[in-house]
């Protein structure tokens, strides 16, 4: 087989960023995707109806006019989100969910929750309304072991909140643990996971062997190959809950190889080859379109795409380094051979 057809993938989780960014991550992101879901952690992050319509707005400037491209704008939960401010932006049309950071997880989320309780009322009028919320999984307690960051925020958090509003629309983003995937399988539809390709590649050994890799490290980190197997199955399954989310997440050169090096691994100069090279080492191509193109627009209530795209078996070596506002990023798999390349 050297040619396959799918319908045109969404991404349901990545990062544009802002200002002279987005020259390089809006094309990308139109390059395979019909529908992307915008993560809204920037800095300011992105918490009101006023500032998602300005952000949208700065995002649809690099969109050609012939193309039918949509970005699905989501808003960030702080601990001072109320209820007015979800309901209006509701009304305008302007929200397609709502995003939890725990304060602290992760590349600006400084204004993320600190005390998830509060946001009762909120979790509240969301599952009145519909809304879907997208939860970065993770605790941030300082005594608990990075690797072991989402299996506790489940023991801890997610396992109450599923508990205490019951309908309310769960995506638990970029799984990273067999707990998490166990946790999202055996709960009732209200609730599914996406899947990075990075997660489903590499393991925490293809970060750490022989030297650290600066550019495999995003949040949450990667794991020990138990997990990463746990995730290929569940991605590969045909399993309705799960979705491509690729969580690129473009960081220059200098701030990803650095002292203290950024959290966050870009993938979309080649998201949709990526997970085609994850998937045909599972033996699983014939479940590439279940889990790019179907089952997220199944999750979120909307059609799939009426357009196809194409991959053709032809082998191509990602660039060591793309440009990036005045500097360069190191894009996912840079060196590596892929198997598979997007028709164009
Ligand atoms: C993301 C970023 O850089 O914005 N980083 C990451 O490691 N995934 C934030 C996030 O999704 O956690
Ligand atoms: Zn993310």
């Amino acid at each position: 087989m050297d040619r396959i057809s799918i319908i045109k993938p969404d991404d349901w989780h990545v990062h544009l960023r802002d200002k002279d960014a987005l020259e390089t991550t809006v094309p990308a992101a139109i390059r395979c995707f019909e529908r992307c879901i915008i993560m809204p952690n920037l800095s300011p992050p992105v918490t009101s109806a006023e500032l998602i319509k300005r952000y949208r707005d700065s995002i649809l400037k690099y969109k050609p006019s012939n193309s039918k491209w949509t970005p699905l704008m989501v808003m960030y939960l702080t601990d001072h989100t109320s209820i007015k401010c979800i309901r209006t932006a509701f009304d305008q049309g302007l929200i397609f969910g709502c995003k939890y950071y725990p304060a602290g997880a992760t590349t600006n989320s400084a204004s993320g929750v600190t005390n998830l309780n509060g946001l009762d009322a909120v979790f509240n009028v969301m599952q009145e309304l519909g809304i879907t919320l997208q939860i970065h999984g993770e605790v941030t307690d300082s005594s608990v072991d990075i690797f072991d960051r989402e299996k506790i925020f489940i023991d801890r958090h997610l396992t109450q909140i599923k508990h205490r509003f019951p309908e309310l629309k769960i995506v638990f983003e970029h799984v990273t643990t067999k707990q998490g995937v166990e946790f999202v399988r055996d709960s009732d539809k209200y609730i599914a996971a996406t899947i990075t390709p990075q997660h489903l590649l590499f393991n925490r050994n293809d970060m750490l062997v022989g030297g650290i890799r600066p550019h495999l490290f995003c949040l949450p980190i990667l794991k020990r190959d138990l997990h990463q197997n746990a995730l290929i199955k569940a991605a590969t399954s045909g399993e309705k809950k799960f979705f491509l989310g690729t969580d690129s997440a473009p960081h220059s050169r200098e701030d990803k190889e650095n002292i203290c090096g950024c959290a966050g691994c870009f993938s979309h100069h080649a998201a949709i080859e990526l997970y085609a090279e994850a998937f045909e080492r599972a033996g699983a191509l014939h479940r590439l379109e279940q889990f790019a193109s179907k089952n997220g627009a199944e999750f979120y209530g909307l059609k799939t795409n009426s357009e196809f795209i194409s991959l053709l078996r032809d082998p191509w070596r990602v660039p060591d380094q793309i440009d990036y506002r005045d500097s360069y990023l190191v894009p996912l798999g840079a060196g590596l051979t892929l198997n598979w390349r997007l028709e164009t």
